[in-house]
């Protein structure tokens, strides 16, 4: 039996994996602190690329993986998505039969959740037949392991708008613990998931001058 996993910011990973899950006819799951371990024999897991890295709400449960098997897919928003595949193959237990990156919109140039979904073929072919595949090494920008939430943190800035109701809703869905009814603390990772969610349209977000030089490169 195979499910499919995802951890997803503002929905782009959630796209992959709805497809995902579609076309290989599985149970879709989302990863959350309180998701079970996997009790089938693959789990397919779709997550995004944060500053060339793994997203950090998500290592405890790549860690605790005790599948049979496991595909890696990671999406990105088309700069670099450093050597996370080759990262999370290591980090699990199960063989590895599948890993792809696969390009969507980046989340912080606001682009949407679009992929081509042919860049999914040959990783569903493989998921089927379920034989272990290496994933491939990429470069990885040296400074990607520095402080990888803090620079998110200082290029990225979140604001409470006055249409907030205080809900509830963002505090219960951040995957950090990280936001009180619209006011991010400092382990906000800036996922951007608050802002997608908020059903009152009452977070923004905006980018510092050196972030907005940095994606416009
Ligand atoms: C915190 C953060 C860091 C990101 N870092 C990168 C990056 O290093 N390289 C890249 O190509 N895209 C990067 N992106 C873009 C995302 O990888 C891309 O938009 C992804 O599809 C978002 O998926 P999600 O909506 O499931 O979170 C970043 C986005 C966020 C929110
Ligand atoms: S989800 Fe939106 S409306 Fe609700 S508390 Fe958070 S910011 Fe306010
Ligand atoms: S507060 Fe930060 S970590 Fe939490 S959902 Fe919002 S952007 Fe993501």
């Amino acid at each position: 039996m195979t499910a499919v996993y995802y951890f997803s910011g503002s929905g782009h990973s959630r796209a992959v994996a709805e497809y995902l899950a579609r076309e290989l006819d599985t149970d879709l799951i989302e990863i959350t602190n309180s998701t079970p371990i996997p009790s089938c024999d693959t789990a397919v897991i779709v997550f995004p690329v944060y500053c060339q890295n793994i997203p950090a709400p998500i290592i405890p449960f790549l860690k605790s993986l005790n599948t049979k098997s496991a595909a890696l897919i990671a999406t990105y928003g088309g700069i670099s998505h450093g050597n996370v595949l080759f990262e999370a193959a290591k980090m699990i237990e199960p063989a590895v039969t599948a890993s792809e990156y696969i390009k969507t919109g980046h989340t912080y140039l606001g682009e949407s959740a679009e992929f081509d979904p042919s860049d999914l073929t040959e990783v569903i072919k493989k998921i089927k037949l379920g034989q272990p595949n290496e994933a491939a090494r990429s470069r990885k920008n040296p400074l990607a392991d520095f402080f990888p939430a803090w620079r998110s943190r200082i290029g990225v800035k979140i604001r409470r708008l006055d249409t907030c109701t205080s809900c509830g809703k963002c505090t219960e869905r951040c995957p950090m613990n990280a936001i009180n009814n619209g006011i991010p603390n400092n382990n906000c990772i800036r996922c951007l998931r608050c802002v997608s969610e908020c059903p009152n349209g009452a977070l923004e977000f905006s980018l510092s001058p050196i972030m907005k030089f940095y994606l416009k490169r």
